[in-house]
This record gives C-alpha cells, sequence and structure tokens, in this order.
C-alpha cells in the first residue's frame, strides 16, 4: 500500500491518480475529511493528517510499504525555515515508527545547494533528514513549475507580462503532471536505496520572453516583458499577503537564479525529461 500526501495538489493527485489506475492499493492523506471523499469514490483509503502539528501521521504511514511527501510551502509563514524543518521531521519520525521503507520526496532543482537559494533551502535539508533514516529515498528535484506563470497573468490586459527573473535567460520548467507520473512510477519501482532523479519537461529551456511569446500567441496579442527590480520583490509580495519572512526567501531566490550565483542541476543520479510542454500547461492556464 501506498501513501500519497498533497492529494488535493498538483502533484500530489497525479500520483494518487496513476497509483489507482495501476491497480495499486492507495491511501490519501488530507487535512480536511471531506477532501477525501472524491478519493475514496475512486477506491482509496483516506487518512487525515497535518504534517505541522504531526498529528495523524502516524497512522496514515502505518503498513505503507512506500510514501510520497512533500513540503508544501506555508506563504504567511514568520518562521518558514524552522516551519519546513518541522514537517520534514515529523515525516521522519513517524515513518520511522511504521517501518516505511521506501520514501519518494518532492524535491527542487538546486536542492543540492545548503544556502543561498531561499525557500529551496529547505527541501536539500529535507532531503539529509530523510537520507539518513530510511532505507530508500527518491528525491524528486523539479525544475520550475510553468503553472508558476500565472503569477504574471494579472496584467495581461494592459499587454504586459512582469517578472523578476531575467527576460532573455531560458531555464528549465517541469509540469506539475511529469512530476506526478515519475514520481508513481518510483513508488511502484520499490526503491533501489538512495536515487535523486532531476527532473525538467519538454524540449528544453525557455527563457521569460519564450513563455511571454507563446502567452501572447495563446491570446492573440503581443505581450511586452517588464522585469521588476529585485528590491520590489519583497514588497510586491507582501501586498499580495505573503509574509516578510517568506517573501525575502523569495527574493533570495530570485537573485540567486537571475546572478547564476547556483547550479540549477546537480548532474548526479538520473536526468529526466518529462514529455509535457510548458506550453501545454500555459494553454490549460488560460483555458485555450
Ligand atoms: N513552484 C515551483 O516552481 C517548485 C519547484 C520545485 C519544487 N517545488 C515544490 O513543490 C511543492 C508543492 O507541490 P504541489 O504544487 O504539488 O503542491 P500544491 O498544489 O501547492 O498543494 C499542496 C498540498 O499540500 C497539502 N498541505 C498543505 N499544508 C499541509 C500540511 N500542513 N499538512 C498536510 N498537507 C498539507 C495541501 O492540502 P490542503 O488542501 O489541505 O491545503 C495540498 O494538497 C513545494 O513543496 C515545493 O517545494 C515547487
Amino acid at each position: 500500500m501506498y501513501v500519497v500526501m498533497g492529494v488535493s495538489g498538483n502533484t500530489g493527485s497525479v500520483v494518487a491518480d496513476r497509483l489507482l489506475r495501476a491497480g495499486a492499493s492507495v491511501r490519501v492523506v488530507v487535512r480536511d475529511a471531506p477532501k477525501g471523499d472524491a478519493w475514496r469514490a475512486k477506491g482509496a483509503d483516506v487518512a487525515i493528517a497535518d504534517l505541522v502539528s504531526g498529528h495523524g501521521l502516524g497512522a496514515a504511514f502505518e503498513g505503507a510499504s512506500g510514501a510520497y511527501v512533500l513540503l508544501p510551502p506555508n506563504p504567511v509563514s514568520t518562521g518558514f525555515v524552522a516551519e519546513q524543518a518541522t514537517k520534514a521531521e515529523n515525516i521522519r519520525a513517524a515513518g520511522v515508527a511504521a517501518g516505511l521503507r521506501h520514501l519518494v520526496l518532492l524535491s527542487s532543482v538546486a536542492a543540492q545547494h545548503a544556502d543561498g537559494t531561499g525557500p529551496i533551502k529547505t527541501v536539500g535539508r529535507a532531503e539529509g533528514v530523510l537520507r539518513a533514516a530510511f532505507p530508500n529515498t527518491t528525491f524528486v528535484r523539479a525544475a520550475y513549475f510553468p503553472e508558476n506563470w500565472a503569477g504574471s497573468f494579472g496584467m495581461l490586459d494592459q499587454g504586459v507580462f512582469p517578472t523578476f527573473l531575467r527576460p532573455d535567460v531560458p531555464f528549465d520548467m517541469v509540469a506539475t503532471a511529469d512530476i506526478g507520473r515519475v514520481a508513481a512510477d518510483a513508488l511502484l519501482g520499490g526503491g533501489a536505496g538512495h536515487e535523486v532523479i532531476e527532473l525538467a519537461s519538454g524540449s528544453g529551456p525557455l527563457s521569460p520572453r519564450d513563455i511571454a511569446d507563446h502567452v501572447g500567441a495563446l491570446l492573440g496579442r503581443p505581450l511586452t516583458v517588464v522585469q521588476g527590480p529585485e528590491e520590489a520583490v519583497v514588497p510586491t509580495l507582501t501586498g499580495y499577503g505573503m509574509s516578510g519572512d517568506v517573501a525575502e526567501l523569495y527574493r533570495e531566490m530570485i537573485a540567486a537564479f537571475n546572478h547564476a550565483t547556483t547550479s540549477p542541476w546537480e548532474h548526479t543520479g538520473w536526468f529526466v525529461r518529462g514529455p509535457t510542454q510548458p506550453e501545454q500547461v500555459l494553454a490549460r492556464l488560460l483555458g485555450r
């Protein structure tokens, strides 16, 4: 039986669906009972648990051979790094107590760097904690999600595509559908010691300007890319309700990308490129 967290989100839903379609026994973990109803109807067992308090995690992992876990970001946290460490520790403690043999963690591009990467450092640190605790781990180091570009859609009616990233620097992206597929297949494989899968999607890296061009083509009108200055990151994100602590971490991550102070890929283990083109995700986001 496989445990899947985050099933109301992007990747967990794909993992659970794929496992169920493969005929596997699945237990999904939700925080709110009603979110389990649709999964129960599909044949999954449902557990209620919370990563921050750890409550319910032991029962959720009981009897499982493998689990898909993630460290969902809490955008209003005032102690983000510590909170993410607590989630990782709660997964470790409950998983070890349940005798879990294989853990698949949604990690991130650049997770190999100990610091200087904003929120990414928290999944890198979780990798260390979990690698030491379980006989088999698969860390899926995912590239930037094309789904993030929805955050640049607010000024489309003015013909503007804002970004804090350098407009002409291409980088890899990965569709969350491809992450879910890779993670489910890793679980079905049972694990083979400690592996890292670096994961991207589509034909290759794309720049923010490439993305704006695709969005413009989908809308039938050209867009102007406007790069916001780094000092506007924190006020902009806090203006949308993010805590200052989390906004500062995102500023650090954006600076790391823009100044190329961190290499995205470690080139260790596997590098996989999923079939979904980021353009397909943009079309879905825009309802085209
Ligand atoms: N965005 C990127 O470019 C990027 C790149 C690489 C890696 N990542 C990683 O991707 C992850 C997000 O994955 P995603 O997009 O699949 O998730 P998502 O769509 O943001 O959904 C988060 C899921 O986690 C659940 N959740 C939130 N807080 C929880 C808690 N305290 N206890 C238990 N469950 C909780 C949510 O359930 P509810 O319905 O209860 O809220 C939801 O199902 C992040 O951890 C980040 O590290 C992101």
